[in-house]
């Protein structure tokens, strides 16, 4: 069995690295209101540690690695750090997810730092309830970050919409048309328990299979054939679109079997499930002066103690982390 494969048979080649807890927003299903206290500098792992641990990762079959947050475009010095990972030999893929507010700035220097796919959180149209779901009046400036985007070159662009009932299922078939005359991926996640104040309930659950056949009425949609790098998302597109429609299911169809993920929190903690609490401490060896091999053993551990699948959605189970301190 090779290093990376976990006693499910699932090759984990896919490592998530959450730079920072801090954001510009405090969208209500991410955080809450009172705000959490943020990590203090000496909590987070430098980026001179997040890539010690990415090489040892990679030595282990990590191929692939997002930069999430909080909101990773505010930590200083970003674009340095991004332009040291992206020089990693053996590295395939570097990606990012972003709420876009400063790809107005970025975006051209985000490219030129090496990097060429962006996720971007986009959950409503409307200015006003931009500002109920974010709490921050920041609308246009992600409208402005899409377009800096799409500028800059990057392909794919892909829109994150957490759909919501009450909240935004209105503007399912607006948000799905952005795919038909602009080059974007508008992909809909549904709203996933995460964090133990999570004003997450099951009734506010739209699922995938809703969503399709609210696409569906607008017109053909095509499912479109996935190839080995898509990850969880179903892909579909409108006749003659110039962009796609994801849809990820992890609550109703949970693609736990294909998981070929781990994620590295802020603060050093390698955690096999986004639902799990579950988690290896890797900060502390390393400013222990740990080795190399060390860090790969830890990786080990963590490809070793993936669970076989999550159980959220059911009941009330759901982690104590808060997303805006995993990353999603
Ligand atoms: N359920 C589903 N998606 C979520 N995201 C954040 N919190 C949740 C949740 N509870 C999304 C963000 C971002 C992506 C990383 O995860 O909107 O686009």
């Amino acid at each position: 069995m090779e290093m990376n494969t976990d006693p499910f048979h699932r090759k984990i080649t896919y490592l998530r690295i959450s730079i920072t807890d801090r954001c510009n927003l405090r969208c209500f299903y991410c955080v809450s209101a009172d705000s959490l206290a943020p990590l203090t500098h000496r909590d987070i792992l430098s980026y001179e540690e997040i890539l010690v641990i990415v090489y040892a990762a990679v030595e282990l079959g990590i191929k692939k690695v997002r930069i999430t947050g909080g909101e990773p475009l505010i930590r200083r010095n970003v674009l340095h750090f991004i332009r040291l990972l992206c020089a990693i030999p053996g590295l395939k893929d570097v990606s990012i997810t972003t709420n876009g507010i400063l790809l107005k700035d970025m975006a051209g220097l985000l490219f030129d730092a090496g990097i060429r796919r962006v996720n971007i959180s986009l959950d409503t149209l409307n200015p006003v309830k931009f500002q109920r779901i974010t709490r921050r009046d920041r609308f246009r400036d992600v409208l402005a970050g899409i377009s800096a985007a799409k500028e800059a070159g990057f392909s794919p662009i892909k829109l994150n919409v957490v759909a919501i009932k009450g909240i935004n299922d209105d503007e399912i078939q607006q948000l799905a048309r952005l795919s038909v005359h602009q080059p974007y991926t508008v992909r809909f996640i549904e709203f996933m328990p995460i964090g133990k104040k999570s004003c997450w309930h099951r009734e506010k659950v739209i699922t995938s299979d809703e969503i399709k056949s609210r696409l569906e009425s607008m017109g053909s949609l095509q499912q479109v054939p996935s190839s080995v790098n898509d990850g969880p998302a179903k892909r579909y597109r409108f006749e003659n679109a110039k962009g796609e429609i994801g849809i990820i299911s992890p609550i109703s169809d949970h693609f736990c079997a294909t998981c070929n993920r781990l994620r590295l929190t802020a603060d050093g903690k390698l955690r096999p499930c986004l639902f799990s609490d579950h988690e290896i401490d890797i900060k502390a060896p390393l400013r222990n002066g740990c080795t190399q091999d060390e860090i790969k053993k830890l990786f080990k551990k963590g490809i070793a103690e993936k669970p076989k699948q999550h159980h959220a959605g059911h009941g009330n189970n759901t982690c104590l982390r808060p997303m805006s301190k995993i990353g999603g």
